[in-house]
């Protein structure tokens, strides 16, 4: 880490990616290198088990990233360098249910963490965005200059966050790096999203939801290979630019959940094709080069060993993964998610 950043406060840091992130920082650098802050609202996304690796190492406060009060406050007290920004309302069923908490966090939280930041002068700001700004695409790669064309609230909201850095980039001159990472998946994930609810699906012997005929397309991104790009980013990156980080494994999403099968012993019979999500994109795909020739970052896991790490997890943290389970099965009774 350049010198100058010494302190650095991580939003989101209790959920998937962030928590994945905190943990990285932690075993990298020494406390008398770097202090860590998070800040995390604890949603239902959030939690601190997954930083429990990374004990003792880090700062927490529990506070909602759009309340000018609670994060001028932190700011005042801990004065951060830089700014790695996580926090995010994540899940696209949830966004077509209700898109306005969406807007609330991504959107108007994004922005508030723009004018704090500036008025405490951090010299990196990092907003962690996503592929889905891009929309689909049938064939080829977006690249980083690809125009915007999101298709659920999710995405939008995203997009509508990473327009507010560009424009603080360009008006104020702000140092801010837009990140968009594609589809991530690994320990700790919430089970609303496709591969921990298979392997959860797996262990409670009921069906596996598939969206339509399970054809979707996504560049499947082991969450360490993420955040090890974050972190050379976030050390190296050019400031006022934006980078993809992808893998370039592109599966459809009936591939994956096979796998998962196949890892499991278990039968394919247990795959149900369900309703397909309204506005579902059927194939994400980004241009990496940049991050591959500027910061020389490559992923180093492949899905087939990357799925097998994250069966071997989930069995080993079978009652996190139920405990999650018993927080959101009634949605899925309800048809809501
Ligand atoms: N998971 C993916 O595949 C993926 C891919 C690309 C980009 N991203 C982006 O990466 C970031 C992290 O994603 P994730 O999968 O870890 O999400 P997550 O839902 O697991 O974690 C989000 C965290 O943000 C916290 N949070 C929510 N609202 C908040 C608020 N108002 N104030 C403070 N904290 C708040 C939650 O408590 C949770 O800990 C998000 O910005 C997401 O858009 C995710």
């Amino acid at each position: 880490m350049r010198k100058r950043i010494r302190k650095i406060l991580v939003t989101g840091g209790a959920g998937f990616i962030g928590s994945a992130f905190v943990r990285l920082l932690a075993k990298t650098y020494a406390p008398a290198k770097l202090s860590l802050v998070v800040v995390d609202k604890l949603t239902y996304a959030g939690d601190l088990t997954r930083l429990e690796e990374a004990k003792g190492r880090y700062k927490f406060y529990k506070a909602d990233i759009s309340n000018k009060s609670q994060i001028q406050s932190i700011f005042k007290r801990e004065r951060p360098v830089a700014v790695v920004n996580f926090a995010a309302e994540s899940h696209v069923d949830r966004s077509i249910c209700d898109s306005a908490v969406f807007v609330k966090t991504n959107v108007a939280g994004t922005d508030m963490l723009l004018r704090v930041s500036r008025e405490y002068s951090v010299v990196k700001f990092i907003q962690v965005s996503t592929d889905e700004v891009y929309g689909e695409i049938a064939n080829g790669s977006f690249d980083e200059d690809s125009p915007f064309n999101p298709s659920s609230p999710y995405s939008a909201s995203k997009a509508a966050a990473d327009l507010l850095i560009n424009s603080y980039i360009r008006t104020y001159s702000f140092p801010a790096i837009i990140v968009r990472p594609s589809n991530n998946y690994g320990p700790w994930q919430y089970p609303e999203k496709l591969i921990p609810l298979a392997i959860l699906k797996v262990l409670r012997k009921e069906k596996i939801p598939v969206y339509g005929r399970g054809q979707n397309i996504r560049e499947w991104l082991y969450v360490d290979d993420c955040v090890k790009g974050i972190l050379a980013i976030l050390e190296s990156g050019r400031v006022g630019s934006v980078y993809n980080i992808g893998s370039d494994e592109e599966r459809r999403n009936i591939d994956i959940v096979m796998l998962i099968l196949k890892e499991m012993h278990a039968s394919n019979n247990l795959i149900e094709f369900v309703k397909d999500r309204p506005g579902h994109d059927l194939r994400y795909r980004l241009n990496s080069d940049k991050i591959r020739q500027q910061l020389h970052w490559m992923p180093e896991v492949k899905p087939e060993e990357g799925i097998r790490y994250t069966v071997r997890w989930c069995l080993a943290h079978k009652d996190w993964l139920m405990r999650k389970w018993s927080n959101i099965a009634w949605l899925y009774r309800k048809n809501v998610l």
